[in-house]
């Protein structure tokens, strides 16, 4: 079997393949302008750093971010969720609130500030029959233990529920007018507009290689509203050189060091590829192929299906377990007939205890992107009925 012929149905891990002009893009850029951007004036350097600010409009754009300057480019989402989580003002005591379906990306930082600067750790509370946030609960929560910062992913990179964003902002808001609400948007972002700029959420996190279909190395923070972190990360910017203080200009005071911009060039063609697209025809694509796969799972006996109920919102990642299998034995299984999927715990140990998969070391999970067709649904159901 060759690579070619793998289905992959792990796109919540990256999506695969890129559109075709993410990987001319990126061969192009080492080839015929691989200089650096924003250090010196020289024609690749002006050429390098015209096209992050190309790139920086259209994730603006794609993102509805208020402006381009807000949007902050970053390694990484981890990078983008440490700037935004160690950057808040906390002192001892501060609650921090987090969904029970928060990545270690989220999780580890907030546990970093429990350990080094004693914030108490809070856990969203969601209904285990319906999935849905339980609003009373929260605002009894939020009551006695006023929100300093409060940290929600758009969607669960295990089991897709999309927890209701802007009503748990809206929430925290009340409680506290300065509460700092991060959104994680690592699996979602651009496919399911939040609103940004009218001061509800002050900042999302996104990623480059997964809902946006670019390349590794280039992800970002968005500061949606008024509120900056305290900057975590110091260094060169090309500008204001004559300083030893960070700029305080945005996006410099928070893009230390030389950019990606071999994963920007990739980025850039995979935001027109996007526009072109449409966000509507790749949700509703993704989500036609996802949906038959968990109704045809639903109906096999000894499977359990992780998924919220039909009318919870939902992104199409899809979490399972085949009775007395080992999630990572059905993964290896699967890999042999040349179907990748991810099992175990996906990096997220909270949402797994959520589920009641933690003691069986989790589950198998599947994540279809705009590549995958219903042959791929098809040959993985033959593959789960040897
Ligand atoms: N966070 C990525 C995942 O969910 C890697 O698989």
């Amino acid at each position: 079997m060759s690579e070619g012929d793998l289905i992959y149905l792990d796109n919540a891990a990256t999506t695969f393949p890129k559109p075709e002009a993410v990987y001319r893009a990126a061969d192009a850029f080492y080839r015929a302008y691989g200089g650096n951007a924003g250090r010196g004036a020289n024609p690749l350097a002006d050429k390098c750093a015209q096209l992050v600010d190309e790139t920086r409009v259209l994730l603006a754009e794609w993102l509805s971010a208020p402006a381009p300057e807000q949007v902050i480019l970053t390694p990484s989402a981890t990078v983008a969720l440490n700037m935004a989580i160690l950057g808040a003002d906390l002192r001892p005591g501060d609650a921090v609130y987090v969904t029970p379906f928060e990545h270690n990306a989220v999780l580890r930082p907030v546990e970093h500030l429990r350990r080094t600067r004693d914030v108490r750790v809070e856990e969203i509370p969601f209904d285990r029959r319906t999935w849905a946030c339980d609003f009373s609960r929260l605002t009894a929560a939020f009551q006695a233990n006023p929100p300093a910062l409060v940290c929600v992913t758009q969607a669960s990179n295990v089991c897709g529920l999309m927890p209701p964003v802007v009503e748990i902002a809206r929430l925290a808001k009340a409680a506290n007018p300065r509460a700092v609400v991060v959104v994680d948007s690592a699996q979602t972002a651009g496919l399911y507009p939040l609103p940004l700029g009218d001061g509800l959420l002050d900042a999302l996190v996104f990623s480059g290689h997964k809902s946006l279909y670019g390349p590794y190395g280039i992800a970002g923070l968005v500061l949606a509203s008024d509120w900056r972190p305290a900057p975590i990360l110091f260094g060169g910017t090309g500008t204001f050189s004559e300083s030893v203080a960070m700029p305080d200009q945005l996006p410099s005071a928070y893009e230390p060091g030389s950019p990606n911009v071999w994963a920007v060039a990739g980025l850039k063609a995979a935001l027109e590829w996007l526009r072109e697209t449409g966000r509507e025809a790749i949700v509703s694509h993704t989500l036609e192929l996802t949906q038959a796969l968990r109704d045809q799972l639903s109906r096999i006996p000894g499977m359990n299906v992780y998924a919220p109920p039909q009318d919870a919102p939902w992104c199409g990642i899809l979490a399972f377990n085949v009775e007395d299998i080992p999630p990572q034995a059905l993964e290896t299984a699967l890999g042999a007939r040349g179907i990748a999927v991810r099992a175990g715990l996906h990096c997220a140990p909270w949402a797994h205890r959520w589920l009641g998969t933690l003691a069986e070391g989790g589950a198998v999970r599947v994540s279809g992107g705009w590549f995958n067709s219903e042959e791929h649904i098809a040959a993985l159901m033959g593959a789960l009925a040897w």
